[in-house]
């Protein structure tokens, strides 16, 4: 059994700091791995990053983040990776991370994603050049999330995102914003591989439990959805890819 713990949309500035540490030091009991799934900070400076540094760094299990849509928005990027990776904190966006647990490998990929909307009601490639690269972004991200399940070699897999990749999790949203909370094609990048479990975040009105079309369980993680510190995933055993026989 693997347990995944996962939270996103923390949204730390000097003001939360310290509120998750005593849950989290109570994490390596609870969990053999944390993800983090994007708007780590408030307006994504990299002195925010470092109060996010403070409270996520030194927990005694590994964590995984990707960025959020507020982890850019003062265009600090460079400056908030370093502050993270300076905690040992992975960041992914297009690639992916393997964990030995017990002799299991977990394999996580991660991209922050992008929005577009949901089939059937989703932006398409057409017109303006503006509304072309808008869609052509979520179309590339989704790819690189696609690839890195792919090619991930691990015996269980894990797609971390900040938008979401169905629309189920959004439910309480309005659905006026659900183009700009995620997009269809993350879902399908998502299938294109056996994944056993895809958290997200971003939707903070949104809805705890989803499923993609082909079956793969989706979590928003959202702090203000799970009203905790962390939620918790026990990855049982049929998600666990049986041992290759010798020979093949
Ligand atoms: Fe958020
Ligand atoms: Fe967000």
């Amino acid at each position: 059994m693997i347990r995944i713990a996962a939270v996103g949309d923390v949204h730390i500035d000097r003001d939360v700091l310290g509120r998750f540490r005593p849950a989290l030091e109570e994490l390596p009991g609870q969990a053999d791995v944390l993800l983090l799934a994007g708007d780590l900070t408030r307006h994504g400076t990299e002195a925010e990053a470092k109060c996010v540094a403070t409270e996520f760094g030194g927990l005694g299990v590994p964590v995984i983040a990707v960025l959020g849509n507020h982890d850019h928005h003062c265009d600090e990027v460079p400056g908030v990776l370093a502050a993270l990776t300076d905690a040992g904190i992975t960041v992914l966006e297009g690639d992916s991370t393997v964990v030995d647990i017990d002799g299991v490998r977990l394999g996580v990929a991660g991209v922050k994603g992008f929005g577009g909307g949901f089939a059937g009601r989703c932006a398409s490639e057409f017109g303006e050049p503006e509304m072309k690269a808008f869609v052509r972004t979520t179309g590339v991200v989704a790819e690189r999330l696609g690839s890195a399940l792919r090619d991930l070699d691990c015996d269980v897999r894990v797609a971390l995102t900040h938008y979401a990749p169905v629309p189920d999790t959004l439910a309480g949203e309005p659905l006026e914003i659900y183009p700009f909370l995620g997009s269809y094609l993350l879902g399908q990048a998502i299938d294109s591989a056996p994944t056993a479990l895809a958290v997200h975040g971003h939707a903070h009105h949104g809805s705890e439990r989803g499923r993609t079309p082909g079956g793969v369980r989706v979590r928003n993680v959202a702090h203000p959805v799970i009203k905790q510190a962390y939620s918790v995933f026990n990855l049982a055993p049929e998600h666990v890819s049986p041992p290759t026989p010798s020979g093949i």
